[in-house]
């Protein structure tokens, strides 16, 4: 079964509500008919009915759970909600009003926050940034988690590393910044997001362009220094590194390189050390290995969202929420 079919079974066997606040885009209604009849999800539309019916025209929304939020009797529930949050940066009742009504991905992190929804998916028409600052301020990261980041789940077709051709690639998405101790908590993360979705366990490379001291620099010790945090705090994780990219993939390089580690050669969730080299990284591996890259996915979130494309295609749509869906599962 090919990974996205897999995704598709786990989100129909535990249905989830997902928000799809981009109700100003024909594709969100075409991902919507597509879920529906599928059974993947639940979904919510946030807008006006006037938009909704002149953006879903020609779509069958019949099951959808449309929220206008001009007259959603919940609206001051999720007001106050955002003062209570935000109030220290601020946040006045009437700003928090205005804030919502005019990104109403702020609104759908809001529904999540009550508890009357169980994940979002956007960014069709917007940046990663004004995608997930939302998330960023209302839901916060898990506990005992710092930073959130974006994995991309890589489906390397006819590829005899990984999985099966299956890796997780992070950060490539969020952090500009990436510490040691960022790296180590990426590396963490990642390999929980690798057990969920893939199911197998995961083997962590944490990257450079050093082998165990085959060169030295600042950028290398930072690496040194997150597997150091990493093995310190995460000890039953299988992870190694600094590793170059031949090392953690490639049996013979990885035995020749980095003799006796129990990654070298067989790494299935790459970790990079920075997001230049991530974001970088998977869209080389996307588009010369034609791979599916499916994400960015973000982790560590207290609750699932998730960031589109602004190319996406209504698939794209209908893939991301099956792999939210999941998200909300756990
Ligand atoms: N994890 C958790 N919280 C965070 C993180 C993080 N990684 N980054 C920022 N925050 C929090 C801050 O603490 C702050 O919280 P507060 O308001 O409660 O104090 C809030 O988010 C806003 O923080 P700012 O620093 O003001 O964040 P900013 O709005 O500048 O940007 C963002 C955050 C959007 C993640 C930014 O770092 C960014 O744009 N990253 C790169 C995104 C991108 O362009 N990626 C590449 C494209 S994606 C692709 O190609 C697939």
């Amino acid at each position: 079964m090919a990974f996205i079919d897999d995704i598709m079974a786990k989100a129909k066997s535990d249905k989830k509500r997902i928000v799809l606040p981009e109700t100003m885009d024909t594709r969100t209604f075409d991902a919507t008919e597509k879920i529906l009849k599928e059974g993947i999800a639940d979904i919510i539309l946030i807008g006006k009915p006037e938009d909704i019916e002149k953006n879903g025209a020609g779509f069958n929304l019949e099951g959808a759970l449309i929220v206008d939020p001009y007259t959603d009797p919940n609206r001051q529930k999720y007001i106050d909600k955002f003062v209570e949050l935000r109030a220290s940066k601020g946040v006045t009742a009437e700003m928090a009003e205005k804030q919502m009504m005019d990104d109403y991905m702020y609104y759908a992190c809001l529904m999540c926050k009550c508890g009357d929804a169980d994940g979002v998916v956007s960014g069709a028409c917007h940046s990663t940034g004004n995608t997930i600052r939302p998330a960023l301020q209302l839901l916060k990261c898990k506990p005992g988690i710092r930073s959130v980041s974006g994995f991309f789940l890589m489906e390397v077709p006819n590829c005899e590393f990984g999985e099966h051709g299956l890796f997780i690639f992070a950060d490539c998405a969020v952090n500009p910044e990436i510490d040691a101790e960022k790296m180590a908590e990426i590396a963490y993360l990642s390999a929980d997001s690798f057990k969920s979705f893939i199911g197998a366990e995961p083997k962590v490379a944490m990257l450079s362009y050093s082998t165990k001291g085959s060169a030295k620099s600042d950028d290398v010790t930072k690496v040194t220094d997150a597997v150091a945090i990493a093995h310190e705090k995460y000890p039953e994780l299988l992870l190694d590194g600094e590793l170059q990219l031949d090392a953690a993939l490639v049996e013979s390089v990885g035995a020749l390189k980095s003799p006796g580690s129990p990654v070298a050669g067989y790494a299935n969730t790459l970790v990079f050390p920075s997001l230049e080299a991530g974001n970088i990284g998977y869209k080389l591996v996307q588009r010369l290995a034609k791979a599916n890259a499916y994400g960015p996915m973000l982790q560590g979130l207290s609750m699932p969202v998730n960031d589109l494309s602004r190319g996406c295609s209504a698939d794209d749509i209908v893939g991301v929420v099956a792999m939210t869906a999941v998200q909300a599962q756990v």
